[in-house]
Formats: C-alpha cells, structure tokens, sequence
C-alpha cells in the first residue's frame, strides 16, 4: 500500500492542502452551485414567492378600520382584484373568494389574535400569518375549479376547522352574474 505511505508524504499535497481536504472544498462548492441553480430556477422560473411583511398593523385595532372592517375580495381594474382575507381564531373571514378564471389577485392577509397559516392548494400561494403585519401573495388563478385554503400553523382546538375556497369559475358564468347583479341593482 504506498498511497496510504505516501499520504503522509509532503509530496503527495497539492498546494498544502491535503486531498481529503481538497475533495470536501470541491464538494461544498459544489453544493453551493446546486443551490444557487435551485433557487434560482424556483425564484425566477417557477415563480416562488417569499411572503414579507407588507405592512404593520396593530392586531387590537386592526379590524376597526378600512379595508380590514369589511374584509373580502374586489375589482381594482379588470381581471385584477385585491383580497382581504382575516384569519381569526377559528375561521377565515370570508370563507370563499370567486374570480372569472384568469384573474390576478393581490392577497393580504392579517390576523387580530393569534399565529395563523394561509395556504391555498394546488398553488404556490402560502404564508405565515402573523398578528401585527399583513402578509401579502399575488397569484394569477388560470385554471376553472375550487381552490381550497387551509389554516397550517397549529392554533389550538379549532386548527382544523380554519378552511375556506378560491372559487374560480368561467369567464361567461363571471358575467352572467354580472349582468344579474345590475339587473337586481336596477
Ligand atoms: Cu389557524 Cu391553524
């Protein structure tokens, strides 16, 4: 066995660094590599968002005033809306969002007690809902269907309960109601 002989010999390092060393520094680089791609194909590719704090709020006195005071879903300009979604102990108010499919909606969402989660299904959309700050995603809704939104930070006996649906229906079911709401209005 002269490798394991010559492991120990000066002649056999590279630069002072010893080849175990050497393949370990190759490997974590490596690695960092991988991860830059991965976050970065997430990131820019898949779309993968990071919820910030958007805004500071104080949760006693958050739901006293606009837009939190009549929390729900709205048109800012067409196929754009902005929901108000509270996540409250133990239930979402409101239980259901309904967009014409294609629509972009902003979400924020708050919470005047205690730690919540808002993760709608079969989209990227999930955040961590902290009393004191709105948390805020936006997701472009291109597929008709029920999206469910689920509570996944546990908040006590009720946890299970906090569910609610993004209902994303067909453009001409979208302006029927349309058309039947300003009939009622009229
Ligand atoms: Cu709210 Cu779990």
């Amino acid at each position: 066995m002269t490798t394991s002989a010559a492991k120990h010999d000066d002649s056999d390092l590279t630069m002072g660094i010893d080849p175990y060393e050497r393949n370990w520094m190759r490997f974590s680089v490596a690695m960092l590599i991988v991860f830059f791609i991965t976050v970065s194909v997430s990131g820019f590719a898949m779309g993968f968002q990071v919820n910030g704090a958007e805004t500071e709020v104080d949760p006693r006195t958050v739901l006293d005033s606009e837009p939190w005071a009549s929390p729900g879903i709205r048109e800012i300009s067409p196929g754009n809306y902005e929901a108000f979604v509270v996540a409250q102990t133990w239930a979402f108010v409101p239980r259901e969002l309904e967009v014409p499919v294609g629509s972009t909606i902003d979400i924020y969402v708050t919470s005047p007690d205690l730690q919540h989660g808002f993760k709608i299904t079969d989209t990227n959309v999930n955040m961590m809902v902290v009393p004191g700050q709105v948390s805020k995603m936006t997701f472009t809704f291109d597929q008709v269907g029920e999206f469910p939104y689920i509570c996944h930070e546990y908040c006590g006996k009720g946890h299970a309960a906090m569910f609610g649906v993004v209902n994303v229906v067909d453009a001409t079911t979208a302006a029927d109601q349309d058309s039947a709401d300003t009939e009622e209005d009229s």
